[in-house]
């Protein structure tokens, strides 16, 4: 079983920073989901995050650094990217500590591993106290860059608490992982990503930064993406997978679906915002009415839902409107 220590204790946090700078691996909070994390300059170490997660060794994990000093984010970025673009520097300066990822093209110097053998690297500061806490004691034993990818294994659903890091690395010993527990994360779905590396923003993966925003603060339209755009993993059809197959279905679609069932449906799951009733033994979870509730809730609901060995998890369809884009992402990527 992997160490699960609770991060309010000063002693864990340090900890934890030790097997960072040892090559070892850390469950980090962060406000958008857990990491897996490990030394982004330690080659080796970053390999035991894609062995970990079964993860293809092509798809490139994101760096995460601590806060810049005197808010000077050019700097802080500056030991991993070749060049940060004007808009980039103002999405820094706008969004960062914050769930917002920035595609730069990378220094050669960062661990090609990480990047997954792209010319480009990821780059993030986390808003969470803990990473934080994190990344800046982990710098003081010469970590100077955080790999971590959602810590999940490949394909599945992401964590937002501790127990569910624990649960998808249940087989890893002790001394192979430990995690801090910060607690549910408050955003619940991963960030944002803009790629900056290609002269214009381009919308890599939506989160709860929206569209309208990125493109206010760079004062340029985001540019559609194209054939030759990064792989990303997050962006993958099929992703976000529980067990169960998850159906996404209007509500009345719902509704319909619902009232043809048996009195006794006990494989079939609901997650609707619409009231409804349904058959004795269909589980029914409600989903918020308001977007950033949904999606802290979302990974927990579909992990939960999961827990209680459905098959089929009926989702209703969430709402147009760029507030629910990331609900709205993932939920397409888990029934696809
Ligand atoms: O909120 C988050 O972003 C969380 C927390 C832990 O920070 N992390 C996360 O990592 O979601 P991951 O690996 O599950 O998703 C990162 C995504 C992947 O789809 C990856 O392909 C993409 O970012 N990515 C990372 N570096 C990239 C690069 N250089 N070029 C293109 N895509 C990149
Ligand atoms: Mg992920």
């Amino acid at each position: 079983m992997p160490l699960c220590l609770n991060a309010s204790d000063p002693a864990a946090v340090e900890a934890a920073a030790q097997r960072l700078a040892a090559g070892s691996l850390v469950g980090m909070p962060t406000e958008t989901v857990y990491g897996l994390a490990a030394d982004a300059g330690n080659a080796s170490a970053v390999q035991r995050i894609f062995e970990a997660k079964g993860r293809p060794s092509d798809h490139p994990l994101i760096v995460h650094i601590p806060p810049a000093e005197q808010g000077d984010w050019r700097a802080a970025a500056a030991p991993f990217a070749r060049e940060v673009p004007v808009f980039a520097a103002a999405l820094m300066q706008a969004f960062w500590p914050g769930p917002l990822t920035l595609i730069l093209p990378r220094r050669p110097e960062v661990a090609a591993v990480a990047a997954g053998g792209q010319d480009s690297v990821g780059l993030r500061c986390p808003s969470h106290p803990v990473a934080q806490a994190l990344l800046l004691a982990a710098r003081a034993h010469g970590v100077h860059g955080v790999a971590a990818p959602s810590a999940n294994r490949f394909g599945r659903v992401s964590p937002t608490t501790a127990a569910h890091v624990a649960e998808e690395f249940a087989e890893l010993p002790d001394e192979a992982l430990l995690i801090l527990d910060g607690g549910a994360c408050p955003v619940g779905i991963e960030s944002t990503i803009v790629d900056c590396s290609r002269g214009a923003p381009v919308l890599l993966r939506p989160g709860v930064i929206t569209p309208a925003q990125i493109e206010a603060v760079c004062g340029q339209p985001l540019r559609a993406r194209d054939e030759a755009a990064p792989r990303a993993s997050g962006t993958l059809e099929s992703h976000y997978a529980p067990r169960a197959k998850v159906r996404l279905m209007a509500a009345a679609q719902l509704k319909a679906a619902l009232d043809v069932l048996g009195p006794d449906a006990k494989h079939i799951a609901v997650y609707a915002r619409s009231p409804l009733k349904t058959a004795r033994g269909v589980a029914l979870r409600r989903m918020p009415d308001d977007a950033a509730q949904a999606a802290q809730a979302l990974f927990a609901v579909l992990r939960e839902l999961d827990a209680t060995g459905v098959n089929l998890i009926w989702v209703e369809t969430p709402p147009e409107g760029a507030d629910w884009d990331g609900v709205r992402d993932r939920l397409q990527r888990a029934s696809a």
